[in-house]
């Protein structure tokens, strides 16, 4: 019943640093990105183009982007929040650029200064665009599951909003529990009301291991037919603007899950653990994957 493969959509260059004080150089975000790939991933989040008043952290996409030196058949792809995001991503060289709402009004405001139907309204243009240029568009939910500001939040509203991002013509609904507050119960109780709208084929959830629920989320998602998960290496970051929220479940992690279930990713685990245990060094940071520690790769 669970899926026999799983795509990985590895957050760690984007997520992860986005929400990290120590400042890292172009050339070690690069030298990351590099790595990962080097891991058999196939598709690694590398950069954001928003406005670098808010996330300076990712100010550099574009000098990222252009210095990757790219392996065949993975996909470097950027946050976009409007035109201007699409086109630099663009024009740097992001093969897939991703688009993002919340399912929460506060949480829309607090993050891309809108509600929620300004955010919607303000992709249109995006979505044409790419489609024009043949590029494919990831959508985010955010707060699927609970909101900082709001407390929990309706599996409905969810619905809502993935389904107006996959009428757009998103190809892919990532569903983000931000918070890292969700357990098997209220994930299963958001995809039932996500895939009545949106096929669960179109779906990836994308979950934050504030609670240490993650692994049994993804799990639980698992066995309702999600098979596209994102995840950090090492567990990197958070999201600015949710107060209190740790970072990505760790790529070793899911990656250690998938292998015990003999669910092929394709991904090297051992190669993974070593990325993260050089990114955690660079950070000075503690490795947040317990696999990655266990594993003790170097
Ligand atoms: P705003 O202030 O409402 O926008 O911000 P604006 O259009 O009025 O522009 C304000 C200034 O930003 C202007 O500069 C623009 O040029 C500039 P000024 O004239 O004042 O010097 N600007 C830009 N600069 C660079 N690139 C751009 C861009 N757009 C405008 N694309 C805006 C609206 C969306 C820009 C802002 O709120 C923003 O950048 N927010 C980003 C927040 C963010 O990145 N959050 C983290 C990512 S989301 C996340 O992590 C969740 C996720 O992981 C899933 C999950 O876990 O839930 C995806
Ligand atoms: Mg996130």
């Amino acid at each position: 019943r669970l899926p026999r493969q799983v795509r990985l959509v590895e957050m760690g260059p984007r997520d992860g640093l986005q929400n990290e004080t120590h400042p890292l150089a172009v050339v070690d975000k690069v030298r990351l990105i590099e790595r990962l790939a080097d891991t058999g991933l196939k598709h690694i989040e590398s950069g954001s183009f928003v406005s670098p008043e808010w996330v300076p952290q990712m100010a550099d996409s574009a000098d990222v982007l252009r210095q990757i030196n790219r392996r065949p058949g993975v996909i470097y792809s950027a946050l976009t929040p409007n035109m201007r995001g699409f086109e630099d991503a663009v024009a740097a060289g992001a093969d897939e650029v991703a688009v993002f709402a919340a399912a929460s009004e506060t949480f829309s405001r607090r993050n891309i200064n809108c509600s929620i139907q300004e955010s919607l309204d303000r992709f249109r243009p995006v979505l044409e665009a790419a489609r024009k240029q043949k590029i494919r568009v990831r959508g985010y939910v955010s707060t699927v599951v609970g909101c900082p500001y709001e407390g929990r939040v309706p599996p409905d509203a969810v619905a809502r909003v993935a389904a107006a991002l996959h009428e757009m013509g998103c190809y892919e609904i990532s569903l983000g529990d931000t918070l890292g507050v969700g357990t098997p119960l209220s994930v299963k109780g958001m995809l039932h009301a996500v895939s009545e709208k949106v096929p669960v084929e179109a779906l990836a959830v994308h979950f934050h291991d504030t609670y240490g629920q993650a692994i049994a989320n993804i799990y639980a998602a698992l066995e309702e037919g999600v098979s596209v998960i994102d995840s950090s290496v090492a567990g990197l970051g958070g999201c600015p603007y949710a107060p209190g929220a740790a970072g990505n479940v760790a790529t070793e992690d899911v990656l250690y899950l998938l292998q015990g279930l003999g669910i092929r990713t394709d991904v090297d685990l051992k190669a993974m653990a070593k990325v993260g245990t050089a990114i955690c060094e660079r950070l000075e940071r503690h490795n947040r994957s317990k696999v990655g520690l266990a594993l003790q790769a170097r």
